[in-house]
């Protein structure tokens, strides 16, 4: 017995020195002292033996157990080491590489819109002008034609400010972008090209409305402009946006106070898997509000509508962003969530082309 258990130590011993990585040596482990293993199967039969019996062979098949446990934990500090060595020579640090960082944010896609929107503009000749939130009431009201008595004041759903401005009138926030038209004319000289896309604010809140929201304004002004300049522009300004050929507009007879005449601005449709599809004829959405620029506003910026005409428009860029992107609840551009914000974000180095693809 004692000559068999030594034979099968050497073999055990020598399988385990020569395990050549973890997985190995941990089979080896199993085989010899795991719950089918022969070491484990060699202390079993020590119950059944007479007591001079397991006092010879007690010692010796203990003494096989801690030399096989012993010689596993030898080579198992042996190989960890090994490994080490291993990853310690091929893992580099080069401090002379540029540092970059794993991309955690995501571009939102109101900010996405509004630089594809710069792009597509850009292209046009336009260039793209800012104005304040916190707006006085005389550029984002009366210098539109909007004077103190006009309906159009209250269904702007205003929200006015402790702060009153130069007149004493209470500052708001302002309700569209069309007070970025005022500034843009008071302080350059026609021709204008602009684009203003920005934040405005109405007291307003269901699944199509939040009281922040995003506007686009145009604004041309230039000798000889008429309706089919806008309409043009308008077109070719959605064909580019949509990345569709077969945008197709209809204008309608509308109502603002600072363009004459006004146009509603709707666009064809096709519903395609439940979802809406732009391009076609099939049915009109109401896409936005535009016209041509009304005579008194260019006087109240001291221009001479007998020599300069113009076009605006304003967009809502949620609403741009919902139709391309295919969200359905604006509530959520808002809400910070961090997996709509995943999902619906750009990566911050798709910027928008128009060779590359404006919605990249
Ligand atoms: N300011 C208008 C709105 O917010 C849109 C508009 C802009 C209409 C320019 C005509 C011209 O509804």
């Amino acid at each position: 017995m004692g000559s068999d258990l030594d034979q099968m130590k050497q073999e055990m011993l020598g399988r385990i020195q020569a395990a050549g990585d973890l997985h190995a040596l941990e089979a080896e482990r199993v085989a010899a002292l795991g719950k089918q293993g022969a070491v484990t199967g060699l202390l079993k039969t020590l119950g059944a033996m007479s007591p001079e019996e397991r006092q010879r062979e007690g010692p010796l098949i203990h003494g096989l157990r801690e030399a096989v446990t012993e010689a596993i934990a030898a080579r198992k500090a042996t190989l960890e080491g090994e490994a080490l060595e291993q990853r310690l020579a091929t893992e580099r640090l080069d401090m002379t590489l540029p540092v970059a960082p794993p991309a955690e944010g995501t571009v939102h896609p109101v900010s996405q819109v509004m630089d594809e929107l710069a792009e597509i503009f850009a292209d046009l000749g336009f260039s793209v002008a800012t104005g304040p939130e916190i707006e006085d009431d005389w550029r984002n009201f009366t210098a539109l034609n909007i004077p103190e008595t006009h309906p159009a004041r209250a269904m702007h759903d205003t929200f006015y400010m402790d702060r009153a401005d130069a007149e004493g009138r209470p500052m708001v926030l302002r309700t569209h972008t069309s007070p970025v038209q005022i500034r843009t004319m008071q302080s350059q000289q026609p021709p204008i090209y602009i684009i203003a896309p920005g934040r405005t604010y109405r007291s307003d809140n269901d699944a199509t409305h939040t009281p922040m929201f995003h506007q686009v304004e145009g604004l041309v002004i230039d000798r000889g402009i008429t309706l089919a300049n806008l309409k043009w522009t308008l077109e070719t300004f959605l064909k580019a946006y949509f990345e569709r050929d077969d945008i197709v507009l209809r204008l309608r007879p509308s109502y603002f106070p600072f363009t004459e005449p006004s146009v509603e601005v709707d666009v064809g449709y096709t519903i395609q898997n439940g979802r809406r599809v732009l391009g076609g004829s099939d049915r009109w959405m109401e896409l936005l509000g535009s016209g041509m620029v009304h005579p008194r506003v260019l006087a109240n910026c001291g221009l001479d509508p007998e020599i300069w005409q113009g076009f605006a428009f304003g967009c809502g860029i949620d609403r741009l962003a919902m139709l391309k992107y295919g969200m359905d609840d604006l509530r959520a551009f808002f809400d910070g969530d961090l997996r709509w914000l995943r999902h619906y974000g750009f990566r911050a180095l798709d910027v928008p082309t128009l060779s590359g693809g404006v919605g990249a």
